[in-house]
């Protein structure tokens, strides 16, 4: 089917403008860019007044299938996906199993096409020995480190298991960055935490500084293509701004938004790994987004239940669901002038597709998959957890009313989100990856 999207203001790579864009469901593309509104289509869709975007690329989200589908599985992670204005998610290892064998990695690709309506990849995670696993994979974005542990049981702390991954694989790595010796001393001097406000003074600034600096190290002695996940402190962003051209970073909302003053009204809802700090490090991420010191946006998605929130600390697990309302809290923060649009396209859009060399991913151009996102960005509403489609059906921004918001999202040019409306039926596909494509640095704005 032929969709002509007319009249949107499209936000292109080469800025804002006017056009129409006709896409096609059976090739999965983008056919054409400012065709005559008279060209020969199945649909007309009106979009006048509205913006279109590149669907979302979310490079770190948890959907807890297999083994904790309690949470989340990949057919709500990815409807909720859809409903925020997310076509792309890549997703993580700690699963149960944990996703560390080739064979675990196609159980989960074979496990997403029968379930995602949006597309998706997923990472494999490393160990401290399975190196020849990590070499033998390449429908993947890329290797996951935990170097620090956190939700789950993946951990690669020692530093020889460290040179060896760095050393011996190609693909290219990304890690969460917290140091296990500074969080463990912290926990021990705090008696393992008597409050929720505690995570923060146990995975403190300076845990998440000597990881970050230490997986950086590692990276450019072996010169190694290098992705920090959801940088947290203001130190980070400081020490990153040397280490342009084969380290790329990220950001993630719930650092950019909330802070340890969030404690006390929100508790074991704003928990998770890195932990927030404080208002000081809110601006220094923004200033480092701002001047693509983090190149990224994503919403590191992980989902528990309410009921494993509600437990007292540290028996609360670490974690918040994002997926669908990151994009909504970004065009909120253009609504009030924190960034334009053209950046937030950049930070969820075509930065991460180019992070991880995802092919036809991020723009809109012709030829690229017509994975798309129109906003209207003078709508209001506000986030309830009762309208949440992540199993979960919670959200930290519960009760927060935003301005801007995703109306409709296309797949491979199949509208799988109509304004309230999802279809649940659609299925996403595998994200292709070309890595000799290099990464971020290497290709073009
Ligand atoms: O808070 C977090 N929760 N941070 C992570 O890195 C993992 C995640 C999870 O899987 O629950």
């Amino acid at each position: 089917m032929r969709t002509l999207i007319a009249g949107a203001e499209c936000v292109l790579p080469s800025g804002k403008q006017s056009v129409n864009v006709l896409i096609d469901s059976t090739s999965g593309k983008i056919l054409d860019l400012d065709p005559a509104t008279t060209a020969a289509v199945d649909q007309r869709v009106d979009a006048s007044g509205l913006h279109l975007l590149p669907g979302v690329v979310d490079d770190q989200v948890h959907f807890r299938d297999p083994g904790l589908t309690h949470k989340e599985d990949l057919h709500t992670g990815s409807l909720a996906c859809a409903k925020g204005g997310v076509t792309t998610f890549f997703e993580m290892p700690n699963t149960n199993p944990n996703t560390i064998t080739k064979e675990e990695l196609h159980k989960k690709l074979d496990l997403a096409a029968s379930k995602c309506v949006v597309n998706y990849g997923f990472y494999i995670g490393a160990t401290p020995d399975n190196v020849p696993e990590l070499q033998s994979v390449n429908r993947t974005p890329g290797i996951k480190i935990f170097i620090g542990s956190s939700t789950g049981n993946l951990l690669v702390d020692e530093q020889a298991a460290l040179e060896k991954i760095f050393a011996e694989t190609s693909l290219p790595i990304c890690a969460h960055c917290e140091d296990e010796t500074t969080v463990r001393a912290n926990a021990a001097r705090l008696d393992g935490g008597k409050s929720y406000a505690d995570h923060s003074l146990i995975r403190d600034h300076e845990a998440a500084l000597i990881a970050t600096k230490r997986s950086v190290d590692l990276a450019v002695r072996h010169n190694h293509r290098f992705h920090v996940l959801h940088v947290s402190t203001a130190h980070e962003a400081e020490f990153l701004q040397e280490h342009h051209n084969l380290i790329t970073a990220e950001a993630c909302p719930h650092h950019l938004f909330f802070n340890i003053d969030d404690y006390e009204r929100l508790g074991s809802l704003v928990q998770m790994n890195p932990s927030i700090k404080t208002d000081c490090d809110n601006r220094a991420l923004w200033d480092a987004l701002r001047s693509n010191v983090i190149q990224v946006i994503a919403t590191d998605h992980a989902p528990h239940t309410l009921e494993e929130k509600d437990q007292p600390y540290p028996k609360s697990p670490s974690g918040v669901p994002a997926v669908e309302n990151s994009l909504a809290l970004m065009l909120d923060a253009v609504h009030r002038g924190e960034c334009t649009l053209e950046q937030v396209v950049h930070w969820m859009c075509d930065a991460p597709a180019r992070v991880w060399d995802a092919v036809g991913k991020g723009r809109i151009e012709v030829g690229y998959d017509a994975d798309l996102v129109l906003v209207d960005l003078e709508r209001t509403h506000t986030i309830r957890n009762a309208e949440q489609v992540t199993k979960s059906r919670w959200s930290p921004w519960d009760g927060v009313a935003l301005t801007g918001q995703p109306l409709k999202t296309w797949v491979g040019g199949n509208l799988v989100y109509d304004d309230g409306r999802l279809d649940t039926e659609h299925r996403g596909a595998e994200v292709q990856f070309d890595h000799d494509r290099g990464g971020y640095w290497a290709t073009t704005d």
